[in-house]
């Protein structure tokens, strides 16, 4: 549910009523110049913008902010200009962030209403705009009572474009909404706690969305799980008081479809590392280890209001990972949905058996793309850092179809190769496949794993977004904690998929 009343207005900024006015303005070859609004409004100020622009060496370079206090003389309590670099290099992802910067920082200094004006060089990025704003005001209040409670909330946002707008715009306006709100969405179970949020529970909430959204909605219950033979799903999740679910939505559009997509998530609603238990600073933060999962509520429901021409099927295999007297082993054999055998060496190496087994079962809907996406390794944090996903491509044709999907949609992904060489760490003595490596290139060899499981399936993608799937502090749209990252990208691929 969107939380934002956005409308759009084609005036002059200082015409418009708000309690802050937020102004995108570009690099400026001239000292001091950002063209005549930012002068009108420099105007009703006396100077006092050009003061500051001087005092702060405000000169529009991206990143930068500058903000004015109106001490009664516009409407607005206070201006704030935002520095979007050059035209030239503007991209996605800076100007996401920009209207995402404009709304956060409004609603923390207790704004309601805020007026936000775009320079000429945004006449096309109305979606953008709209996903920025909605993002930004997103926090997670859920469980503060009383005094803890939020008193003021940003509730109205005014979009003012430089030309005047025409229908297309404010529907690409709105639809941005949508995908924000529908992240958002996501963020929330990302930050649910695990007592809260377990896989009879996410499969509730998938059920209420896609009944919501005219979606197919398809849940497993353990009973079925067992009987269709995915036994390392079962293996995962026996050690839990709270039963492993799987769950399959699917998105079917109206006209025929140009494509058909599967996209798989990882859906450990709590990851304790079971017997090879993970030590005690931060496992609490394992609460988001369905981030994976979390990203296809998202999606669908981002789908739903974008209605591409693609049909998409959404699969999270659900469990949490604890250790108990029924728990799976280090040592342990098992049988999987494929019917390749699996050495267990490490049980907090969970995720990659969840995904082997939906791996299994997407692969046989014949999707032309089958993608997963995974909180899955803590290596690809030690490799590309806790903000960049990790992303692994079988063909050169899926990897470069997904780059242009990663470009478009503006967030921080890198490929990584399939190191042949690397295999042998898979390799079993006892079984067809063995569960981990050693910690050298630990994001690669679960890939690896993970291609044991595909079968003949051609195209195939996987995401490890373990990095920024959870964050410990504000950056860009995100907020601190559970961010969605990951959905932009798979709407951009889907999108281009239909083109
Ligand atoms: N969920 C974790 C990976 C993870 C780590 C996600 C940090 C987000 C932040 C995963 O299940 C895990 O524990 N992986 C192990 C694998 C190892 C035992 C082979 C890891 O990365 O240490
Ligand atoms: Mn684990
Ligand atoms: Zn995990």
């Amino acid at each position: 549910m969107a939380s934002l009343k956005i409308q759009s207005k084609h005036a002059a900024p200082n015409e418009v009523s708000a309690d802050v006015l937020a102004v995108g303005v570009v690099a400026s070859g001239k000292k001091g110049d950002f063209g005549p609004a930012v002068a009108a409004l420099d105007a009703a100020l006396d100077g006092a913008i050009a003061k500051a622009i001087a005092k702060e060496e405000f000169t529009g370079k991206r990143g930068q902010s500058v903000e004015v206090q109106t001490l009664g003389r516009l409407e607005a309590d206070s201006v704030v200009l935002y520095g979007l670099g050059d035209v030239e290099s503007l991209k996605v992802d800076a100007i996401r962030t920009f209207a995402a910067k404009a709304a956060r920082s409004a609603q923390a200094n207790k704004a309601s209403a805020l007026a936000i004006a775009l320079p000429e060089c945004l006449d096309k990025a109305s979606r953008t705009i709209g996903e920025g704003l909605e993002l930004g005001v997103y926090r997670f209040t859920k469980y503060f009572t009383g005094d803890r409670q939020p008193k003021t909330a940003l509730e109205k946002v005014i979009v003012i474009p430089a030309s005047k707008p025409s229908a297309e715009w404010k529907k690409q306006l709105e639809l941005g909404q949508k995908i924000g709100a529908a992240i958002n969405h996501t963020r929330e179970l990302g930050n649910e706690p695990p007592n809260v949020l377990f896989p009879e529970s996410y499969a509730d909430i998938a059920v209420k969305l896609c009944k919501e959204n005219g979606l197919d909605c398809k849940v497993l219950d353990f009973k079925e799980i067992q009987r269709r033979g995915m036994k390392l799903i079962q293996a995962v999740g026996q050690g839990s008081a709270h039963e492993p679910r799987f769950v399959h939505m699917t998105y079917s559009p109206e006209k025929k479809a140009k494509k058909k997509i599967v996209i798989i998530g990882k859906g450990i609603t709590f990851d304790s590392g079971g017997i090879s238990i993970k030590p005690a600073p931060g496992m609490g933060d394992m609460k988001s280890d369905m981030s994976g999962a979390g990203n296809l509520i998202g999606l669908m429901e981002a789908l739903a209001a974008l209605e591409p021409e693609v049909e998409v099927h959404a699969i999270a295999p659900l469990a949490e990972n604890m250790p108990d007297a029924k728990a799976y082993r280090p040592g342990d054999i098992w049988g999987s949905l494929d019917g390749k055998t699996v050495e267990i060496v490490n049980t907090d190496a969970e995720g990659r058996l969840l995904l082997a087994d939906a791996l299994a079962y997407g692969r046989a809907l014949n999707p032309d793309l089958l993608i997963d996406n995974a909180t899955l390794t803590g290596a690809c944090l030690v490799a590309l850092g806790a903000n960049c996903s990790a992303f692994y491509a079988n063909t050169e044709e899926a990897g470069a179809a997904f780059q242009k999907a990663v470009d478009a949609a503006g967030e921080n992904m890198w490929r990584m190769p399939l190191l042949e060489d690397l295999r042998d760490q898979v390799k079993s003595d006892v079984a067809d496949v063995k569960q981990a490596g050693d910690r050298m290139g630990g994001s690669i060899t679960a890939a690896l794993f993970l291609r044991e499981f595909i079968g003949d399936q051609k195209h195939w993608i996987h995401v490890d977004i373990a990095g920024p799937a959870f964050a410990d502090k504000a950056a860009g749209w995100s907020p601190k904690g559970a961010t969605g990252h990951g959905i932009l990208t798979f709407l951009a691929l889907i999108e281009q998929a239909a083109d």
